[in-house]
Protein backbone atom coordinates (compact mmCIF):
# COMPACT_ATOMS: atom_id res chain seq x y z
CA UNK A 1 0.00 0.00 0.00
CA UNK A 2 1.01 3.42 -1.32
CA UNK A 3 0.80 6.56 1.34
CA UNK A 4 0.94 10.22 1.05
CA UNK A 5 0.75 13.05 3.47
CA UNK A 6 1.15 16.17 2.59
CA UNK A 7 2.29 19.34 5.48
CA UNK A 8 4.79 22.30 5.77
CA UNK A 9 6.89 20.60 8.21
CA UNK A 10 9.06 23.93 9.28
CA UNK A 11 11.26 23.63 12.45
CA UNK A 12 11.03 20.33 12.64
CA UNK A 13 9.92 18.39 15.49
CA UNK A 14 8.83 15.42 17.16
CA UNK A 15 4.98 15.43 16.55
CA UNK A 16 6.01 15.95 12.94
CA UNK A 17 8.40 12.51 13.29
CA UNK A 18 5.30 10.90 14.84
CA UNK A 19 2.72 11.56 11.96
CA UNK A 20 5.48 10.54 9.10
CA UNK A 21 6.22 7.37 11.44
CA UNK A 22 2.97 6.69 11.92
CA UNK A 23 2.06 7.09 8.07
CA UNK A 24 4.25 4.92 7.34
CA UNK A 25 3.65 2.23 8.94
CA UNK A 26 0.00 2.01 7.41
CA UNK A 27 1.91 0.72 4.00
CA UNK A 28 5.11 -0.04 2.57
CA UNK A 29 5.65 3.61 0.88
CA UNK A 30 5.64 6.49 2.09
CA UNK A 31 5.62 9.99 -0.16
CA UNK A 32 5.12 13.37 1.43
CA UNK A 33 4.30 16.76 0.28
CA UNK A 34 6.16 19.64 1.66
CA UNK A 35 3.98 22.85 0.97
CA UNK A 36 6.47 25.84 -0.89
CA UNK A 37 7.23 28.53 0.21
CA UNK A 38 4.96 31.22 -1.54
CA UNK A 39 2.06 28.26 -0.28
CA UNK A 40 3.07 28.91 3.01
CA UNK A 41 2.62 32.52 2.42
CA UNK A 42 -0.81 32.32 1.20
CA UNK A 43 -1.98 30.23 3.30
CA UNK A 44 -0.99 31.68 6.44
CA UNK A 45 0.79 35.01 5.82
CA UNK A 46 3.92 34.54 6.68
CA UNK A 47 6.76 32.81 5.44
CA UNK A 48 8.47 29.59 6.88
CA UNK A 49 11.50 29.82 8.91
CA UNK A 50 13.58 27.45 6.95
CA UNK A 51 13.62 27.26 2.94
CA UNK A 52 11.25 24.63 1.04
CA UNK A 53 14.33 23.01 -0.11
CA UNK A 54 16.21 22.43 3.67
CA UNK A 55 12.35 21.55 4.63
CA UNK A 56 12.75 18.76 1.86
CA UNK A 57 15.71 17.92 2.75
CA UNK A 58 14.85 17.27 6.26
CA UNK A 59 11.92 15.51 5.20
CA UNK A 60 14.14 13.30 2.73
CA UNK A 61 16.81 12.53 5.16
CA UNK A 62 13.93 10.28 7.19
CA UNK A 63 14.23 6.82 7.36
CA UNK A 64 10.36 6.66 7.26
CA UNK A 65 9.86 8.41 4.54
CA UNK A 66 10.81 6.91 0.87
CA UNK A 67 9.81 9.99 -1.63
CA UNK A 68 9.58 13.77 -1.63
CA UNK A 69 8.05 16.56 -3.59
CA UNK A 70 7.24 20.41 -3.27
CA UNK A 71 3.51 20.83 -3.16
CA UNK A 72 3.04 24.25 -4.77
CA UNK A 73 -0.79 24.43 -4.95
CA UNK A 74 -3.98 23.45 -2.70
CA UNK A 75 -5.87 22.78 -5.69
CA UNK A 76 -3.60 20.48 -7.17
CA UNK A 77 -3.96 17.51 -4.45
CA UNK A 78 -5.96 15.48 -6.07
CA UNK A 79 -3.33 15.41 -8.98
CA UNK A 80 -0.10 14.57 -6.25
CA UNK A 81 -2.14 11.78 -5.60
CA UNK A 82 -3.33 10.39 -8.61
CA UNK A 83 0.44 10.81 -9.93
CA UNK A 84 2.06 9.22 -6.72
CA UNK A 85 -0.39 6.31 -7.03
CA UNK A 86 -1.62 6.85 -3.20
CA UNK A 87 -3.72 4.15 -1.80
CA UNK A 88 -4.35 6.12 1.32
CA UNK A 89 -4.20 9.86 2.28
CA UNK A 90 -2.70 10.72 5.91
CA UNK A 91 -3.21 13.94 7.36
CA UNK A 92 -3.41 14.99 11.48
CA UNK A 93 -6.86 15.15 12.78
CA UNK A 94 -6.47 18.92 13.00
CA UNK A 95 -7.72 18.53 9.28
CA UNK A 96 -10.64 15.99 10.29
CA UNK A 97 -13.17 16.05 7.74
CA UNK A 98 -11.12 19.06 5.16
CA UNK A 99 -10.13 15.78 2.98
CA UNK A 100 -13.21 13.69 2.69
CA UNK A 101 -13.50 14.33 -1.24
CA UNK A 102 -10.58 12.41 -1.76
CA UNK A 103 -12.44 9.33 -0.67
CA UNK A 104 -13.72 8.99 -4.21
CA UNK A 105 -9.52 8.16 -5.38
CA UNK A 106 -8.20 6.85 -2.36
CA UNK A 107 -8.97 5.72 1.67
CA UNK A 108 -8.33 8.86 3.61
CA UNK A 109 -7.22 8.50 6.94
CA UNK A 110 -6.73 11.29 10.02
CA UNK A 111 -4.20 10.41 13.03
CA UNK A 112 -4.45 12.15 16.35
CA UNK A 113 -1.74 15.11 17.12
CA UNK A 114 1.39 14.56 18.90
CA UNK A 115 -0.23 17.36 21.86
CA UNK A 116 1.60 19.97 23.24
CA UNK A 117 3.40 20.86 20.34
CA UNK A 118 3.62 22.90 17.08
CA UNK A 119 5.83 25.07 14.64
CA UNK A 120 4.03 28.46 15.83
CA UNK A 121 4.15 27.18 19.40
CA UNK A 122 7.90 26.69 19.25
CA UNK A 123 8.44 30.16 17.37
CA UNK A 124 6.59 31.59 20.52
CA UNK A 125 8.75 29.76 22.85
CA UNK A 126 11.34 31.09 21.35
CA UNK A 127 10.27 34.95 20.48
CA UNK A 128 9.52 34.39 24.51
CA UNK A 129 13.08 33.25 25.48
N1 LIG B 1 1.21 17.31 13.30
C1 LIG B 1 0.95 16.36 14.32
N2 LIG B 1 1.17 16.70 15.63
C2 LIG B 1 1.61 17.94 15.95
C3 LIG B 1 1.88 18.91 14.93
C4 LIG B 1 1.66 18.54 13.61
O1 LIG B 1 0.54 15.24 14.04
N3 LIG B 1 1.77 18.24 17.24
C5 LIG B 1 0.96 16.93 11.92
C6 LIG B 1 -0.12 17.79 11.27
O2 LIG B 1 -1.41 17.34 11.63
C7 LIG B 1 0.18 17.60 9.79
C8 LIG B 1 1.72 17.43 9.77
O3 LIG B 1 2.11 17.16 11.13
O4 LIG B 1 -0.45 16.41 9.31
C9 LIG B 1 2.41 18.69 9.29
O5 LIG B 1 1.94 19.75 10.08
P1 LIG B 1 2.47 21.25 10.00
O6 LIG B 1 1.31 22.15 9.72
O7 LIG B 1 3.63 21.33 9.11
O8 LIG B 1 2.97 21.45 11.52
P2 LIG B 1 2.42 22.33 12.71
O9 LIG B 1 3.34 22.12 13.86
O10 LIG B 1 0.96 22.03 12.94
O11 LIG B 1 2.59 23.80 12.11
P3 LIG B 1 1.88 25.17 12.48
O12 LIG B 1 2.03 25.40 13.96
O13 LIG B 1 2.64 26.20 11.66
O14 LIG B 1 0.44 25.06 12.04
Amino acid sequence: MRVITFGTFDVFHVGHLNILERAREMGDHLTVGVSSDALNFDKKGRLPIYLQMDRLRLVEALGCVDEVFIEDSLELKERYIIDHRADILVMGNDWQGKFDQFEAICQVCYLPRTPSISTTETIEVIKNR
